[in-house]
């Protein structure tokens, strides 16, 4: 079944592959521990995904995104498709949907501070395959930039990386949920977008460590084939490590409501914002804006920032 046509956006050409979920999310006022049961006072359904989070951040930013991935042949992944493409212009054309499977769906508490815990059912999403991912292959050979995660089948993720490597197109990876058996040093990587705990499973010291011995870190970008990789901290300033140098960049004083998202958020932003070539710092200031400002509402979504807001609350960076 093909997905809704649309009416593209100007800007710079972003592709996302990764995933699409339903995110039905618990407001509770403590995340409950093994074993035990608490009460949820509000139960929202709202559209998610990494993948698709990452996508409408890009677009957020006037990005003209593609996205790639998988619904199920249901309600939701039809519903899902034609809110992209009619309410955030995004081409959802290269976006499968998979007969007798369902649309993925994520089980989300969000507690008083706005942390939460995920799980996340696969469903469609774990139908992505290399061979639907080379059908679209133009579309990566295309872009500007190239962006995934980890929610969909890693055979499908590496073969839109290879694709990207052969053309030049340079690739924003988000390594989340993160999995032991990706192949580090096989494909190139432009950016590495990862949070503290990512960070050091990836590069066995903590990002401190790591900013304190640049030879050290220079060389475990230069094993990974990595050109930078950027360490979001939450409240913290990001840490920006690149072959040349290290630097941190301070985020946005917020209270925030619900951070689901907001790493999407961060990482759709920063790749929309090099995609039309800003330069890092830049890039990563408005990525740490957005992804504050996406804390302030419920759902992943909702509280994207328009590219307009986005610059408007720069100004109130620390
Ligand atoms: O990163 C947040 C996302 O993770 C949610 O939207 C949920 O769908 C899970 O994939």
């Amino acid at each position: 079944m093909k997905s809704p046509t649309t009416q593209h956006a100007p800007g710079p050409h972003v592709v996302v592959v990764g995933s699409l979920n339903l995110d039905l999310i618990a407001r509770v006022e403590r995340l409950p521990a093994a074993g035990e049961t608490v009460a949820g006072s509000v139960l929202l359904r709202r559209f998610g995904g990494k993948g698709a989070n990452q996508a409408v951040a890009a677009a957020r930013q006037g990005a003209r995104v593609a996205m790639m991935g998988c619904v199920g042949c249901d309600a939701d992944g039809e519903e899902y498709c034609r809110r992209l493409a009619r309410s955030e212009r995004i081409d959802a054309r290269a976006i499968h949907h998979v007969p007798n499977e369902t649309t993925g769906t994520a089980l989300i508490a969000v507690e008083g501070h706005g942390q939460n815990s995920i799980v996340v059912v696969a469903g469609a999403n774990a139908r992505l395959t290399p061979a639907m991912i080379r059908a679209q292959a133009n579309l990566i050979r295309g872009a500007k930039a190239l962006l995934l995660q980890l929610e969909v089948p890693l055979p499908a993720v590496l073969a839109a990386m290879r694709i990207a490597n052969a053309t030049g197109v340079p690739v924003f990876f988000n390594p989340s949920p993160l999995r032991p058996d990706f192949p580090w040093g096989r494909v190139a990587l432009h950016t590495v977008v990862v949070n503290e705990i990512e960070a050091r499973h990836i590069f066995g010291r903590s990002p401190d460590d790591l900013s304190r011995k640049p030879a050290v870190w220079r060389r475990r970008l230069a094993e990974r084939r990595i050109t930078q990789i950027l360490v979001t901290r939450g409240a913290e300033s990001t840490l920006c490590l690149t072959t040349e140098a290290m630097f941190s960049v301070p985020t946005l004083r917020v209270r925030p409501v619900d951070t689901v998202g907001a790493g999407d958020t961060f990482a759709g932003t920063f790749t929309a914002r090099m995609a039309e070539g800003s330069s890092l710092a830049d890039a990563v200031a408005l990525a740490n804006v957005a992804g504050g400002l996406a804390t302030l509402k419920p759902g992943a979504q909702e509280a994207m920032p328009s590219r307009r807001e986005t610059e408007r609350w720069r100004t109130k960076l620390r």
